[in-house]
């Protein structure tokens, strides 16, 4: 179904989430027939370009798509040089905008976050911020509490929270969605899905990639504001919520919130026990030399992280006592999201010692580099032979399953922000409360004054991330294949 018209405006447009995954995204859309010939993508950045200089950087990124609609989507793209500090080129850019407040105006604001108040203050000024016109903010809302304050003080003054769309990708990912689908669509986990039968749930978020060009900006951030704050929260929130009364956008995001204000607080007593910080040294990734951390920073002395492991816990009725392993790092050995969910084991074994070791039931939802669903069951070995017992998966693989090609999170996300729902979006409570949880476990670290713990890239990261979850008796799930 095609959306209503609308008019996109980038601010960032030049940037790397612009030219490699908000422009491909509406292209998809638009190459499948949802976006009106008569919308408009709007790229804001300073560099001095026109708008056929902008199209030729972004016909360079889609032609790797090879397909035939590229120059007709090139058609509804333009370009605007602007400073969100200095008032040149905004009259002209109110007047392209225009004044039909009855015309959906999306502000992407894909800029660093210090310069958010100064593009709503001018959008204010224009009267942009009217009518059906919205702003989707990009991650990191802040650095902490305080500035997460701030910042949506700042934007809330020129728009509602009604028009406040704060992006977390990772909502807009396939396996997420199927999360929603898998809980609420099904009778059979629910009656299993709690402290009861759930032994430990697990998270890994794990990349090859360095920081690479991000250094400025991953420097100040680290992998616990940068990846656990928000990604790895929001997959913890839509696992572990109550079911919500419908997919309404609050009643969803109500149940969220209950989560996040759950989350057993980590604090200087315990952060030693229950999170471990890594930092990568120089190794491999792809099969290719790469340099550390520091060296690719310049800087010999960042404390900053490119590995955390967490023990987080829930402390609610459902969740008391079953522990969330959380674990996200940069330059570790390959690029792959999942979630695992371990059920407990039986009370009871029938078999004998030589029918070889009873597994504990596992689901594995993984999100990537392919979409799947694997149930880890205990059978019989197939023939002869005796009672010998084996642990299968019962796969399904999205790929296999429907033979197509799963869109691209921003391409959900962004028409959602267009027909105005923000069900994947944080609200702001939402991000307040993650904030509250992570905020002293970053104090504690500042406190504690030690550094990361090295790692070679293209390992695990450090092995106190190993001993984290096997002093509990458990083991990162390894199965990946
Ligand atoms: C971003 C982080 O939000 O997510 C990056 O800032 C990270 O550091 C990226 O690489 C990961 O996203 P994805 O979709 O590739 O898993």
């Amino acid at each position: 179904q095609p959306v209503e018209t609308f008019d996109l405006v980038i601010f960032g447009g030049t940037g790397d989430l612009a030219l490699r995954k908000l422009l491909p995204a509406l292209y998809h859309r638009y190459a499948d027939g949802q976006i009106p010939d008569d919308s408009r993508i709007i790229g804001i950045a300073r560099e001095g370009l026109d708008d056929e200089g902008y199209r030729d950087n972004l016909r360079a990124v889609l032609k790797k798509n090879g397909n035939g609609k590229v120059e007709d989507f090139l058609k509804l793209v333009g370009y605007r040089s602007l400073d969100a500090r200095k008032d040149d080129g905004w009259d002209d850019f109110a007047t392209l905008m225009g004044k039909d407040a009855e015309r959906i105006r999306v502000f992407y604001l894909s800029t660093s976050p210090d310069l958010f108040v100064d593009i709503c203050n001018r959008l204010g000024k224009y009267e942009l911020n009217k009518g059906k016109s919205r702003v989707v903010l990009e991650k990191p809302i802040g650095h902490d509490l305080k500035s997460a304050n701030q910042i949506n003080d700042d934007v809330g003054r020129f728009f509602d929270e009604s028009q406040t769309f704060r992006i977390d990708h990772y909502l807009g990912k396939e396996t997420v969605q199927n999360l929603l689908a898998l809980r609420f669509g099904n009778a059979l986990f629910e009656p299993l899905w709690n402290a009861e039968h759930i032994d430990h749930v697990q998270v890994t978020v794990a990349e090859t990639l360095g920081v690479g060009q991000r250094a400025g900006y991953y420097d100040h951030a680290g992998a616990l504001r940068d990846m656990v704050q928000n990604h790895i929260l929001q997959l913890v929130c839509m696992l572990a919520m109550e079911p919500p009364s419908s997919l309404a956008p609050d009643a969803v995001r109500d149940e969220k919130l209950k989560v996040l204000r759950s989350l057993k607080p980590i604090t200087e007593a315990n952060a030693a026990q229950l999170t471990v910080r890594g930092q990568y040294r120089a190794g491999s990734a792809e099969g290719q030399a790469v340099p550390g951390y520091l060296d690719e920073l310049k800087d010999h002395k960042s404390n900053t992280e490119t590995f955390v492991a967490v023990k987080a816990e829930i402390a609610n009725w459902r969740w008391a006592g079953v522990p969330f392993y959380l674990r996200t790092g940069k330059r570790l050995p390959e690029r792959v999201s999942e979630i695992t969910v371990v059920f407990k084991a039986v009370p009871h074994s029938i078999f004998d010692a030589s029918a070889g070791p009873l597994a504990q039931n596992r689901l594995v939802l993984r999100l990537q580099p392919d979409e799947d669903i694997k149930l880890w069951l205990t059978i019989k070995h197939p023939g002869p032979g005796g009672l010998r017992l084996r642990h299968v998966p019962l796969d399904m693989s999205f790929a296999e399953a429907f033979g197509v090609q799963q869109p691209d999170a921003y391409e959900r996300l962004l028409l959602d922000v267009v027909r105005g729902n923000p069900t994947l979006f944080m609200r702001r409570d939402e991000v307040e409360a993650a904030w509250r949880w992570a905020d002293p476990i970053l104090a504690a670290w500042a406190d504690s004054g030690e550094a990361p713990r090295p790692y070679t890239s293209g390992t695990w990261g450090p092995s106190a991330a190993v001993a984290l979850i096997e002093r509990d008796g458990r083991t990162w799930n390894e199965d990946s294949e």
